[in-house]
């Protein structure tokens, strides 16, 4: 049983699919490892490492790929590479699937059995899996940490014998994972933080949070969330509602942090160009969903731009900036995934299992989930 990790090659990915802690207990599963060289340099673990660990190098993805019967990565193989694979082999990352059909049309063609975590349900068994979970806390984390760094004055108020310093007023819209550890960031930094979503659950989070929670909640909110946990896409009528909550509130923030999503659709746009004019000179905005569509109107995928004095930061991969924690995670995460498909040292996947048939995106040549089928 050969398990290959490969290099990452897409832009601002910093991150790897595995780790010397997780190539162990993949040994120890029976899986023979070989990492392509230098899949974990940016993540700051090196080839030596995984030797010491166990497994062996290879000079090139496909001669990392060639005879694998597990594939894995952070971003998973690209179209073009697919067909280097074995036919059956099992492939797993985060592949994108509701935006890039193409290269899922690709892996079906190579024959991959592959599996997307961003598909893991959200389910009691399934959370040592949820790479979603693990990324987005990082994310959230990191966010601050950048708005921090891109706001002139201090988080925390300070009374010094010069004069008093005001705490920094943080908004931040959509109280999720990320949300939920971007609040604990700012306020670990010191700083006023209050949150907004369209789920009513998020109130009592952001609370015990110590944020103060801004909501507009209507009869349409207690229908907001799905039963996977996710939020719905609301009507133009509420969008106008919270569109005017939001103006009225952000005009006194110094920091926006953005994190709102809906699966399988475009982010919402929460903060339009009026809304980022009305900000004081000097304020932040850092939008994580960026890469999704935006949820500010005015921010640019992989840049940093400036407008009337307010900085709105539009990083791609945030979970990328912090490439050793997030690559140990969602290597915990790929473990906890592949752990329950081996039997005795050798491949016994389950595909009646529910966390297998959510997750399974391409088989036997062909598209294989209900979600993708349109
Ligand atoms: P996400 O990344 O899909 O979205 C982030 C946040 O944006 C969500 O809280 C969502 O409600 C909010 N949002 C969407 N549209 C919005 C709008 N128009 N205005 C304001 N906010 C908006 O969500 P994430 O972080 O992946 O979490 C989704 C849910 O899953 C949460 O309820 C979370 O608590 C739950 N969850 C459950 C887990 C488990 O039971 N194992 C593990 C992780 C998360």
């Amino acid at each position: 049983m050969k398990l290959a990790i490969i290099k990452e090659t897409r832009e601002a990915e910093r991150r790897v699919a595995a780790s010397p802690d997780t190539i162990r207990k993949l040994i120890g599963l029976g899986f023979e490892c070989v990492v392509e060289t230098g899949a974990g340099d940016a993540a700051s673990f090196h080839d030596t490492h995984f030797t010491d660990a166990g497994a062996s190098i290879a000079a090139t993805q496909s001669e990392a790929v060639g005879s694998a019967d597990v594939i894995v990565s952070v971003q998973g193989l690209e179209a073009d590479a697919a067909a280097a694979a074995k036919a059956g082999a099992v492939h797993v990352a985060l592949l994108n699937p509701f935006v890039e059909s193409d290269r899922l049309g690709a892996l079906a063609k190579a024959g991959l059995t592959s599996f997307a975590m961003e598909f893991v349900p959200r389910i009691t068994r399934a959370q040592t899996m949820d790479a979603l979970s693990s990324q987005a806390n990082l994310a959230g984390y990191r966010a601050v940490i950048e708005a921090a760094q891109a706001y002139g004055k201090a988080f925390p108020m300070m009374m010094t014998a010069a004069g008093t310093i005001a705490a920094a007023k943080v908004m931040v819209m959509g109280a999720g994972v990320a949300g939920l550890q971007a609040i604990a960031t700012a306020k670990r930094l010191g700083a006023v933080v209050s949150a907004t979503d369209v789920r009513p659950a998020a109130k009592e989070q952001v609370e015990s949070l110590g944020g103060k929670f801004v909501m507009v909640e209507d009869e349409e909110t207690a229908a907001a969330e799905t039963a996977g946990g996710y939020a719905k896409e609301m009507s133009d009528e509420y969008k106008a509602k919270q569109a005017a909550l939001i103006a009225e509130t952000l005009a006194k923030q110094n920091i926006a942090i953005t994190t709102a999503q809906i699966p399988g659709r475009p982010a919402p746009v929460l903060i339009s160009e009026d809304m980022v004019k009305s900000m004081q000179p000097g304020s932040v905005i850092v939008d994580l969903a960026v890469e999704s569509g935006g949820n500010c109107a005015l921010s640019k995928v992989g840049e940093v731009v400036e407008i009337g004095g307010v900085t709105i930061i539009g990083h791609r991969n945030m979970p990328s900036r912090l490439a050793a924690d997030a690559s140990s995670l969602y290597a915990k995460n790929l473990l906890a995934f592949l752990t329950p498909m081996v039997t005795d040292g050798a491949l016994a996947i389950d595909f009646e299992d529910d966390i297998i048939a959510q997750s399974l995106v391409t088989k036997d040549g062909a598209i294989a989930n209900e979600r993708l089928k349109d």
